[in-house]
């Protein structure tokens, strides 16, 4: 058995794939996107896609990290040597989302920090209900620079995570957060839906307008499930190489993404009451439904100072968990590349290039408000450009990767269960989805997105 293989249990092995599937991604930026796009048709639209091209490719994936435990770079480089095409391109291109999307991140977690302390404080002052009410985004949205001190703080404790090899440690905590986390987002749910909203919201989410869908939908549903699967960037690559050999890796992916969505529908049914409460729409497409909409429900439950505490508490141990999955990745390509340098110095430098990065999203409001392009803000351009445009491409480059590495009888020998009966007939529509209805419609949703730009 590998090193790597033998500090994980079995349970250790789901605590990473759905830990790094379930974060952020679910429970901030999919109510905004939903509210963004109309609601029930898009969500059908969404777990449709999660489920045909998200789970395909998570399996795929997974199934490149069990074949060679390689980093996505060290594949792509192989299969460009043995084909002699620049695939290595691919490579180059998961490397380079990676490092956004962990400055992107990073400073949404720094958000997470903000609300987590703005709770302490409410925690300890005298009038607590006045202070929670008066809990918002408004410093944040203000000052760059409090954004860009809170995403460092995030950044340096994950990076001193990674680097002092107390990972073990830190996943023991989160798997203790895990089940209060849960326990909370149902609290909060039930509290949700008694308020006077429900009706509202339940025909908005679950009643679909198929008339509030266009030509952009395909690209943004898709785009979200690459994000929140955590796909496109070989980080369920090196999943992949930590699950044991007799573990039934399609199985795996499906709970995965089973998981994942519940978890994103919990979210919807959390925020969207409240949000629905308010007299303006504007909250509905606002990245900062989250944090506009929970304070307000906290203020309605008792002891909601302490249970809001909780709940960004264990909303950023999710983020800090996501997030050193990326820097592990990132950190990990960049020690391949050089050999000579060690580890503690790859840590060093890719934090500091990630530093760097952050002063984009984090200034993003304020010094570059001014930078505008198609009628959306750089922060809401940069989101679009990496989840929507870039990710589906570079899921595109996994696809291709997986058929020039693997031949057929490898694919199907890793797919098919032993014991499983089914396995044969579900190899077939997975390899159809995987190598036809996936790549057409990730070309479809870049083109239709493309052209609703320039309409
Ligand atoms: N999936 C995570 C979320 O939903 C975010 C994330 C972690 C991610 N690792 C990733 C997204 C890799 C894309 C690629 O919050």
């Amino acid at each position: 058995m590998s090193k790597k293989a033998s500090w994980v249990s079995r349970f250790s092995f789901y605590l990473l794939a759905v830990g790094s599937a379930c974060g952020l991604g679910n429970i901030w930026r999919f109510p905004y996107v939903i509210g963004e796009n109309g609601g029930g048709a898009f969500l059908l639209l969404y777990i449709f896609l999660a489920f045909t091209v998200g789970l395909s490719i998570l399996v795929a994936e997974l199934i490149l990290g069990r074949s060679g435990e390689f980093s996505l770079l060290k594949i792509t480089k192989l299969v460009s040597l043995q084909a002699k095409k620049p695939f290595y391109w691919f490579g180059r291109l998961s490397i380079l989302i990676n490092v956004v999307i962990l400055a992107y991140y990073s400073v949404i977690s720094g958000w997470v920090l903000h609300y987590l302390t703005q709770f302490i404080v409410g925690i300890v002052n005298e009038n607590r209900i006045a202070y929670i009410s008066s809990i918002n985004m408004e410093a944040l949205k203000n000052s760059g620079s409090l954004q860009f001190s809170l995403a460092s703080v995030h950044l340096l404790i994950c990076g001193f995570v990674v680097a002092k090899g107390v990972i073990e440690r830190f996943e023991k905590i989160f798997a203790q957060a895990l089940p209060i986390l849960a326990v909370l987002f149902i609290v909060l749910i039930i509290r949700s839906f008694s308020l006077d909203s429900t009706s509202d919201v339940m025909r908005f989410l679950f009643y679909p307008d198929f008339s509030k869908l266009n030509l952009s939908s395909l690209g943004r549903a898709l785009g979200h499930v690459f994000f929140t699967l955590s796909l496109g960037m070989g980080i369920m690559v090196t999943y992949g190489t930590y699950f044991k050999n007799d573990e039934h890796l399609p199985s795996v992916g499906f709970r995965v993404t089973t998981i994942d969505t519940i978890v994103s529908i919990m979210a919807l049914l959390m925020v969207f009451p409240i949000a629905f409460l308010s007299d303006s729409n504007h909250y509905f497409t606002d990245p900062g439904i989250l944090f506009e909409s929970l304070p307000r429900l906290f203020v309605k439950i008792q002891y909601g100072e302490f249970f809001g505490f909780l709940f960004f508490l264990c909303l950023w141990l999710a983020a800090v968990n996501a997030s050193i999955g990326l820097l592990e990745t990132l950190i990990a390509n960049f020690s391949d590349k050089f050999h000579k340098i060690s580890r503690n110095q790859s840590t060093f430098m890719t934090i500091t290039g990630v530093l760097l990065l952050m002063i984009f999203p984090a200034f993003s409001g304020t010094l570059f408000s001014k930078f505008k392009w198609f009628n959306q803000s750089f922060m809401e351009n940069l989101d679009s450009l990496l989840i929507n445009y870039l990710l589906p491409i570079s899921g595109l480059g996994i696809i291709v990767i997986f058929f020039h590495l693997l031949n057929e009888t490898e694919r199907k020998e890793k797919f098919i269960d032993a014991t499983g009966k089914n396995s044969q007939a579900m190899y077939r529509h997975w390899i159809w989805i995987l190598k036809w209805f996936s790549p057409v419609l990730i070309g479809l949703a870049i083109l239709l997105q493309f052209v609703n730009l320039f309409r």
